[in-house]
């Protein structure tokens, strides 16, 4: 696992954007994991503005237009998996994973929408709906690179504390504390679905790449739980441990109550293959 401690969140962007524009010019990635709730959102902007058409910096006198061109158009054929939906909330209203996807993602970076999957919480059949969606992402090739945000309760998607390890996407129970944070997104708590449907931590471990952002002192506990504490479902998040090739991007807020910080910091000064941008 490799721990980033960077500035603030607009650091994390950039140093995520460069890293996915990276492996977008060797066309190393053709599927993409992407993930909705605040903590990607510097990502998508820091990737949007890479973007020439979006006006960003990109312009083509740039000693990186090339590989930046190479990578917009790896862009255009990408394929993009979210992790997870709400149960029972239209793909329509602005609080569903689907509208937050298409704004945030599909439009911002202009992705093909045919190409752009959430998972179905309106399926009639939500097991098959599941099943459809893990044969979408195998179809694919699997995920090359996934985002990752943490929640409270050390989620990831949506697999709250005592998933499986070994879990494939299928409809769960959202945790209180869960509904409680997600409730600034809806007009009442009340209104937060009970159920959702999620990859699995078994679908999240096949990605090739784990890329998990967090800043903000909120996510200190949930964050230190993920990185240093045993590997258990009671801690999902724990489970990245595990990958081979997990990238931890942190602010120092949500990096301040790891107990190796100063640890994390030396190999980072001494990263002998740093990325570079
Ligand atoms: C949501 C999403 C997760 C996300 C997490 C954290 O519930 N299902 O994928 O990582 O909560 O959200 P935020 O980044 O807004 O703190």
């Amino acid at each position: 696992m490799q721990i980033m401690i960077l500035p603030d969140s607009a650091a994390i962007g950039v140093w995520a954007a460069g890293h996915i524009m990276r492996r977008l010019a060797d066309r190393r990635l053709r599927v993409l994991g992407v993930a909705t709730g605040s903590s990607p959102l510097p990502v998508y902007d820091a990737l949007a503005l890479r973007l020439p058409r979006s006006g960003g910096r990109n312009v083509r006198a740039d000693p990186e237009s090339d590989k930046d061109a190479r990578a917009e158009a790896s862009l255009r054929s990408l394929t993009a998996f979210a992790l997870d939906e709400y149960v029972g909330i239209s793909p329509d209203r602005p609080e569903s994973y689907h509208a937050v996807i298409r704004g945030e993602v599909t439009e911002k970076l202009g992705l093909d929408p045919a190409r752009v999957h959430v998972p179905d919480g309106t399926a009639g059949d939500l097991e098959k709906a599941c099943r459809e969606y893990e044969q979408l992402i195998a179809e694919a090739g699997g995920v090359d690179l996934q985002i990752l945000g943490i929640g409270a309760t050390g989620h990831l998607g949506f697999n709250e504390p005592s998933s499986s390890f070994s879990s494939r996407t299928r409809v769960k129970t959202l945790a209180p504390q869960t509904r409680r944070d997600n409730a600034r997104f809806f007009a009442s708590e009340e209104q937060v679905p009970l159920h959702c449907v999620t990859q699995g931590l078994g679908t999240i471990m096949e990605a090739s790449e784990l890329l998990l952002v967090a800043y903000g002192e909120h996510k200190a506990p949930a964050v230190a739980r993920a990185v240093e504490g045993p590997l258990t479902s009671m801690c999902p998040a724990s489970i990245i441990q595990w990958h081979q090739d997990a990238v931890v991007l942190l602010d120092e807020a949500a990096a301040s109550q790891l107990e190796h910080l100063d640890y994390y910091r030396h190999v980072q000064e001494h990263d002998l293959l740093p990325d570079q941008d």
